[in-house]
Formats: C-alpha cells, sequence, structure tokens
C-alpha cells in the first residue's frame, strides 16, 4: 500500500566509532549493508521515493552496490559532517517541495520495521495542526540517545546526551531517531536550527523545541526499544546481527521450517526454503540459496548460492555455487562449488570435492574424489581415491563419463579424456586415452583386458 511520504535516510555520519575503512552503513548485517535494511523497511512502508544523504566516500560505493541499487532512491552529497540537521537541509533542497508528510530515519538503525514508519506516519496524520510525530523510547541507562525532556505531558525538546545536565541524564525516555515531520513546517524550521551545542554542529533534534507547542508534536512511544537500536560501534553491529538473524529465523520456522536451534544458525536475507525442510545447529545459509520441502541440511553446513530440490539430505558440508537435484544426499564433508550441478537421488559421500561438474541422476561418488571440469552419465559409480586431472599446468581439460560406467578406486582420469557408456576401469587405473563404451581397462597407462580365454 503506498503511503503519500516522502522519506529522508540520513547516513553521511563518519562512522567514527567502527574504526573501519569502510562506511559505517555498508557493514554488513545478515547478507545486507546496514543501510539496506533501513531502505527495505521504508520500502515495505510504501514510501514515495527516498533520499539518502551521504558522504563522498560512501557516494561513490553506493551507486555500485547492486543490493542498494535497486530501490527508488537519490543520494545526496553532504560535503562535511556538520550535523543531523545539516543533512537534513541539504536533503530538503534535492527535493521539490511538495504538500505532505516526510518521514526521516538514521542509516545505523536496521532494526526498525514497516510497522513503526506506518505508526508515526499515521500519528502525525491524525490531527490536523500536528507538525511532528516522532518515535521514543524506554530505555535501561546509562545511554548515548538524546533524551526527550518532557512539560508536563508535552514532549518540550531533545538535549543530545552529551548536552545534557546531571537530571537530564536521568531521564530514560529517549529520541529513537525516526520522525514524521510535516514537510512546510520541517522546510520553515531547518535553516533556524543553530550550532551551539558541546560538538558544534547542527542537530535535527533541535527542531523538537522549535516546533513544540501544544498539540505540534506528538511522541510514538516504541512497543520494544530494541528496534530502534542505532548502530555505532562493532559491539552494536553483532548485537543487531543477532536481532536480525534471530528475526529471519522465526520468519521461516513460522513458514513451517523446523529449526532446531535457531541461536547457532545463520540466515540472510534473500534465502528461500521450503516447508518440512529441518535445520540442525551450527549451519549457514546466504547468498539467495533456494532450498525445496523436505530436506535435511546441516548439523554444520554451509549453503552459499545454492540451489536445492527437495528431499535432499545434506549433512556437515559445504556448497557454494552449485545446484542438487531431488532426493540427493550429500555429505558428510563434501564440498561442491563452482557451478557444480547434480541430478536426483546423487550419493556423494565424504570427502569428494566436486567443481563445474555435472553428475546425472543416480551417481554415487561415496568417498575420497575430486571431480572437477567433468561430465558423469547416469547410473555410473566413481570408485573411492578418483582424480579428474583437470589441469595439464596451463589450462583447465574436461573429463567426460558416460553412463552405466564404473570407475575402479584410485582411477586417474588424465584429462582431456572421455570414458564410453559401460565402460571400467580397473583399481589404480591412469587413464591418458578415451576409452571406448562398453570397454574394461586396467594399468598405467590404461590397457584393455584381454578377453578371457574360451573355456577349453
Ligand atoms: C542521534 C540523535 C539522538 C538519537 C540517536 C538515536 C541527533 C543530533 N541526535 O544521535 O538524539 O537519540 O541518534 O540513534 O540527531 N549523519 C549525517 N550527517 C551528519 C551527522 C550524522 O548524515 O553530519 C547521520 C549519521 O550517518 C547517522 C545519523 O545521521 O546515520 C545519526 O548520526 P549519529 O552521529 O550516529 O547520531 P547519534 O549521536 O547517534
Ligand atoms: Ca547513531
Amino acid at each position: 500500500m503506498a503511503m503519500s511520504a516522502r522519506a529522508i535516510v540520513l547516513a553521511a555520519g563518519k562512522g567514527t566509532r567502527m574504526k573501519s575503512a569502510r562506511p559505517k552503513v555498508l557493514h554488513e548485517l545478515c547478507g545486507r549493508p546496514m543501510l539496506w535494511w533501513g531502505l527495505e523497511a521504508l520500502s515495505r512502508a510504501g514510501v514515495d521515493g527516498i533520499t539518502v544523504v551521504t558522504n563522498p566516500q560512501l557516494e561513490a560505493q553506493f551507486g555500485q552496490n547492486p543490493m542498494l541499487a535497486d530501490f527508488d532512491a537519490q543520494t545526496v552529497v553532504q560535503p562535511e559532517q556538520a550535523g543531523t540537521g545539516d543533512a537534513v537541509r541539504i536533503a530538503l533542497a534535492a527535493m521539490p517541495p511538495r504538500e505532505g508528510a516526510v518521514l526521516v530515519t538514521y542509516g545505523d538503525m536496521p532494526l526498525i520495521d514497516e510497522s513503526l514508519l506506518r505508526g508515526v506516519t499515521a500519528a502525525l496524520a491524525k490531527r490536523p495542526g500536528r507538525l511532528l510525530a516522532l518515535v521514543t523510547a524506554r530505555m535501561p541507562l546509562p545511554s548515548t540517545f538524546g533524551r526527550v525532556v518532557r512539560d508536563g505531558k508535552r514532549v518540550a525538546r531533545i538535549v543530545e546526551a552529551r548536552d545534557c545536565s546531571d537530571d537530564e541524564l536521568e531521564l530514560d525516555e529517549m529520541n529513537a531517531g525516526v520522525y514524521a515531520y510535516d514537510e512546510r513546517a520541517l522546510r520553515e524550521v531547518v535553516p533556524r536550527i543553530g550550532n551551539a551545542n558541546v560538538q558544534g554542529e547542527y542537530y535535527l533534534t533541535d527542531t523538537i523545541a522549535l516546533l513544540a507547542a501544544e498539540g505540534r508534536v506528538v511522541p510514538v512511544i516504541a512497543r520494544d526499544h530494541r528496534i530502534v537500536l542505532g548502530i555505532n560501534d562493532r559491539v552494536e553491529l553483532a548485537h543487531a546481527r543477532t536481532i536480525l538473524n534471530a528475526r529471519l529465523c522465526e520468519q521461516h520456522m513460522r513458514d513451517g521450517v523446523t529449526i532446531v536451534d535457531p541461536a547457532t544458525t545463520y540466515l540472510e536475507a534473500g534465502v528461500r526454503i521450503g516447508a518440512d525442510t529441518i535445520v540442525l545447529p551450527g549451519t549457514s545459509i546466504g547468498r539467495n540459496s533456494v532450498i525445496g520441502r523436505g530436506c535435511t541440511v546441516g548439523p554444520h553446513t554451509r549453503l552459499e548460492a545454492a540451489t536445492i530440490g527437495d528431499g535432499v539430505r545434506i549433512l556437515e558440508s559445504v556448497v557454494v555455487d552449485s545446484s542438487v537435484g531431488p532426493g540427493t544426499t550429500i555429505g558428510p564433508f563434501a564440498h561442491l562449488r563452482g557451478g557444480s550441478r547434480l541430478g536426483e537421488r546423487v550419493r556423494i559421500g565424504n570427502f569428494v570435492e566436486t567443481k563445474n561438474a555435472e553428475l546425472a541422476d543416480d551417481t554415487k561418488a561415496n568417498h575420497l574424489a575430486y571431480i572437477g571440469d567433468a561430465a558423469v552419465g547416469a547410473r555410473s559409480n566413481i570408485g573411492a581415491g578418483t582424480i579428474t586431472a583437470n589441469f595439464d599446468g596451463l589450462r583447465k581439460n574436461r573429463t567426460e563419463i558416460g553412463a552405466d560406467v564404473k570407475i575402479g578406486t584410485n582411477t586417474s582420469l588424465v584429462a582431456p579424456v572421455t570414458v564410453g557408456d559401460g565402460a571400467v576401469t580397473g583399481a589404480g587405473t591412469v587413464v591418458i586415452r578415451d576409452v571406448a563404451a562398453g570397454e574394461r581397462v586396467v594399468g598405467n597407462p590404461a590397457r584393455p583386458i584381454a578377453e578371457k580365454p574360451a573355456p577349453a
């Protein structure tokens, strides 16, 4: 549902407390940059366009980040970080004036959700004459948040923690940093913000005292202060990640996925998991992986950019940039990567690595093998210790194995090489030339096994 509000997101701060070469709002949380989460919440709330205030370093990286490019957002650079009030002034100058509501949020608040944004916008619109609705939250002390100073029931002003008197520091109602302004009032008041404070910055929070009058500024108290936590250092980053991860786990569980231990299951945004799949402890699933129904994944498994069919079992294994067909079993201790494509009912056992390999339906590689740059036909069996020697020192070469082939233990397939349908290699064979369909070879280099002499 569209709402008529536009949004400003402030993200130009230096983020000094992160002690990082990377802009604060680009630090990662559950597979997405911090800033993505706030933009996602605004998009879900249906805002009508977003203006993101960046600094020159963030500006250079914003456009290159495919995850951020998807939003209906324009950026505007704040050349010097002169405060949140200055940042809003710069955003407004880049937005053609319009009647209605402007939401202002901070890019370091990845936990805010769409219902909070809708709630504060609705509070502004509820009665004519309201100029600002702002989210406040009761929080444990001590806190670095700005304090909400009330005059009776009315919100009178916000005092930054650094500018607080001892008495004000005892107040436990905090400024969350989520505001819905009447745009005209915001444009009128922003030029009147001064910088006579401890930090010498233009504080957006000074607009509260400038607008405050009976019925003009209304607080919206957040039901849970954790959704308005701001991230200023890496301790808070980890804390927020735990909360976001718990939320993702909860969503999947409510959609029918069993997660045995959410505390040790790490999910990224954008992952899809089918109903009745069981995720065992110590498992991480990311990079838009898609998992079918009725699978067992884990324990101690990592899936990245993996596409997994229904009824697959993946135990203590790693699957990256690969797809797995229905009914296949993987692991324990297998590694599928680099565009591996497994068919249905395949069996991949311990210490098997596949890379850029196609394994057709009902193939097996149960122990100790490397299958790289290869295709294996249906029902073929790859014996323990089999290696596709795909690299000749200059380039990668392909191995083609037909259907119903039996590759004996410790076979080396020196690529490029083709093994025809129904062929058999004996234990320890070194295959350096193509093997014809139905042929049986053994030795180093591989030679056809002589036909058994006819019985006398
Ligand atoms: C701010 C609020 C405080 C509130 C807290 C909630 C102000 C003055 N204070 O404090 O009342 O309790 O958030 O988390 O608003 N930014 C710019 N340009 C600047 C300065 C900051 O874009 O010149 C951005 C930052 O990138 C950040 C956000 O504004 O995303 C807030 O700035 P920050 O320095 O983190 O403010 P706080 O001290 O946390
Ligand atoms: Ca902050």
